[in-house]
Order: C-alpha cells, then sequence, then structure tokens
C-alpha cells in the first residue's frame, strides 16, 4: 500500500519550494519494528531529500495521528510507500543497484562509490535482515557494514541510516544541501 505513489509525487510544496530532488538515494527499511527509529528516518530523509521505502509488516501505524503523536510532519509522508513484502519492493526498484547494510560483512560502507538511485536496505531491529534478502540482492559482493569494536553487536537501526546517507551524500557534494536553515522557515 503506497500512502503516496511516487510517481504522483509533486516536487514542489504549495508554497512551490522544491521538496525533494529527482536523483537521491532510496533508503529501504526491512520490517522495521520501533517506531521511534523509523520516525527518525522519516526525518532524516525529508532531510536529506531522500526516498524511503518501508516492508511491512511494520510494528506501528502510519496513520496521520500517530504521525502527529510522534512529532513527524504528515507532508513527510510524501516520500514515503509502504510494500506489502520484499519481493513487491525488489520489483519497484529492480533497474537500481541494491546494497545490503547489514552487520558482518568483509566490506565496509566507506569504501563503496555511492551512485544517485542506489539502494540502500537495512534491517529490522531485532532480527537484522534475513540472509536469503542478503542473498537475493547479491550476496557478500553487496554487503556493507559499519565498523565497531570488536565483541559489539550491532548499532542503532537509525544511527545507522544516518552514517550510510550521509557518507553516500557527502560523496555526491551534498546535492542542494544547505547548512542553515533559513530565519522563520519550518525546522525539517
Ligand atoms: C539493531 S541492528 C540488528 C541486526 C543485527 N544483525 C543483530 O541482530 O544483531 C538493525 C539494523 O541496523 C543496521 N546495522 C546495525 N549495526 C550495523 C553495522 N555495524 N553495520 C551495518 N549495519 C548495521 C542493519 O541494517 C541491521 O539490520
Amino acid at each position: 500500500m503506497a500512502i503516496i505513489d511516487r510517481d504522483l509525487l509533486g516536487v514542489l510544496d504549495c508554497a512551490g519550494k522544491a521538496l525533494y530532488h529527482a536523483r537521491m538515494f532510496h533508503v529501504v527499511l526491512h520490517e522495521p519494528e520501533i517506531p521511534p527509529n523509523t520516525g527518525n528516518i522519516i526525518r532524516l530523509c525529508a532531510n536529506t531529500g531522500v526516498t524511503l521505502h518501508l516492508i511491512e509488516p511494520l510494528g506501528f501505524d502510519l496513520d496521520k495521528r500517530s504521525l502527529r503523536r510522534a512529532g513527524l510532519d504528515y507532508h513527510w509522508m510524501a516520500a514515503v510507500t509502504v510494500y506489502p513484502d520484499f519481493a513487491e519492493c525488489r520489483r519497484a526498484l529492480s533497474h537500481h543497484r541494491w546494497f545490503a547494510i547489514e552487520t558482518g560483512g568483509t566490506q565496509h560502507y566507506g569504501s563503496v562509490v555511492y551512485q544517485a538511485d542506489d539502494v540502500l536496505l537495512f534491517g529490522s531491529e531485532t532480527r537484522g535482515l534475513p540472509a536469503a534478502v542478503i542473498e537475493e540482492i547479491g550476496g557478500a559482493t553487496q554487503q556493507l557494514s559499519i565498523p565497531m569494536l570488536a565483541g559489539n553487536r550491532s548499532l542503532n537501526l537509525s544511527n545507522s541510516v544516518a552514517v550510510v546517507v550521509y557518507e553516500a551524500w557527502r560523496q555526491m557534494g551534498f546535492g542542494q544541501g544547505v547548512s542553515q536553515t533559513p530565519a522563520g522557515s519550518a525546522a525539517t
């Protein structure tokens, strides 16, 4: 179920301000469970122009009231698409290059030259990404890990997304990103 179909996504808001840019990364969350993590990621994507894709089942509701309660602006959901399963998401983004961001890989996330339109796939908070899903997108060659000190298990999901999105965006010169919020504008 798409909240708002991405193909119908307007690139201008009602004030004529550009909201999302034509070519940017795609973040996919596989069966996310914890609302504040996805909330942080929705906000991160809104701030960077990344398109967010959520694969069900989700551990929370995405109705307007729940979003408001979580401090999320409903218009950010314009760049969020929800899929009933991994296969459907994979089909929708079949022409893109995919990376699985998961612990235990041999390549680290900073060793890749990212391209606009890359898909960055993250696992759920308690289960991570299923091995079959990692295999489906190319196995070890497409798996990227974020270094941690030995003996540690994993980072928080939303922190992981932020680390990789900002590295990918940094490599692209931060596109149309700016460092300052104009006075009086809504802070996103
Ligand atoms: C809290 S982790 C849980 C998964 C982890 N494999 C586990 O069960 O111990 C949730 C997600 O954050 C991302 N993640 C967390 N730490 C990571 C790391 N060091 N390298 C790559 N991805 C990481 C992955 O996408 C992972 O599926």
